[in-house]
Order: C-alpha cells, then sequence, then structure tokens
C-alpha cells in the first residue's frame, strides 16, 4: 500500500457514511460518524500529504484544495448547529456531499498522478508512514 492507496481508502470510506448519512433523510449516528471521519481524514491530510505536497513546490495548486476543506468545515458547522428536522437539513448535507464528491475526484485524478511524479519514493513512504500513525 502507498500513501494513494491510504487516502483513497479514506475516501471510499467517507462516500460509504455521507451515502448513509444522506439516506437516513434526518441527523443520525451516520452523519457523527461521517464528521467525525471527515475531521481526522483532512487533518492527517493537511499536515502530512498537503504539507509535503506544498514543500515539493506545488503550492499554489494545494491552496484550492485547502479552501474546499475550509469551506466543507463551515457547511459541517453549520449542520451542527442544525437539528435535522430542518427543510434544508437535506438539501445542506446535499450540498457538502457534492463539493467533497467533487473534491475526492479531483484530487484522485489531478493531484495524486502530479504528486505522484513529483514527489521520490522515499518521501511518499515516509508521508505513508506518519499518515498512518495518526490513523
Ligand atoms: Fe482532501
Amino acid at each position: 500500500m502507498d500513501i494513494f492507496d491510504a487516502l483513497r481508502q479514506d475516501h471510499r470510506q467517507l462516500e460509504k457514511l455521507f451515502q448513509q448519512a444522506l439516506a437516513d433523510k434526518q441527523k443520525a449516528e451516520s452523519f457523527d460518524l461521517f464528521r467525525r471521519l471527515f475531521a481526522a481524514h483532512t487533518d492527517a491530510e493537511q499536515r502530512f500529504f498537503y504539507l509535503e505536497v506544498e514543500a515539493a513546490g506545488l503550492k499554489k495548486i494545494i491552496l484550492v484544495y485547502v479552501e474546499e476543506h475550509n469551506l466543507a468545515d463551515l457547511l459541517l458547522d453549520e449542520l451542527m448547529d442544525m437539528n435535522g428536522q430542518e427543510e434544508n437539513w437535506i438539501a445542506k448535507l446535499t450540498l457538502l456531499t457534492d463539493l467533497i464528491r467533487m473534491h475526492i475526484t479531483k484530487e484522485e485524478k489531478e493531484l495524486f498522478p502530479l504528486v505522484e511524479r513529483t514527489l521520490s519514493s522515499d518521501k511518499k513512504k515516509e508521508i505513508l508512514n506518519n499518515y498512518l500513525m495518526v490513523q
């Protein structure tokens, strides 16, 4: 397994959880599980993956991904303040999941191949080890 496999594995898990949260149509345990995994994943991703990608000269590219995380956090904060019975609960949750889907697709189709070509294999191993330590 390399760092990209580890990140992709997290992404699949996140997709499963937000699909469940959407299917539940109210604020349920699935939303909480999703929120916690998303927070842990983006924290580890930013600390161990984005930082190294920035250091490799790709800061301009990473800024957009960080902003997408920030926007998702804002929507999550709003959802946290809701009780799930509001008529816009599903609308807001759908917007959040659309954003995360788009973000994940961009990471996997554009960012990962670029980073794969840019970083040395030692660096990729180091990132994977650090990333797995906090999982
Ligand atoms: Fe991300």
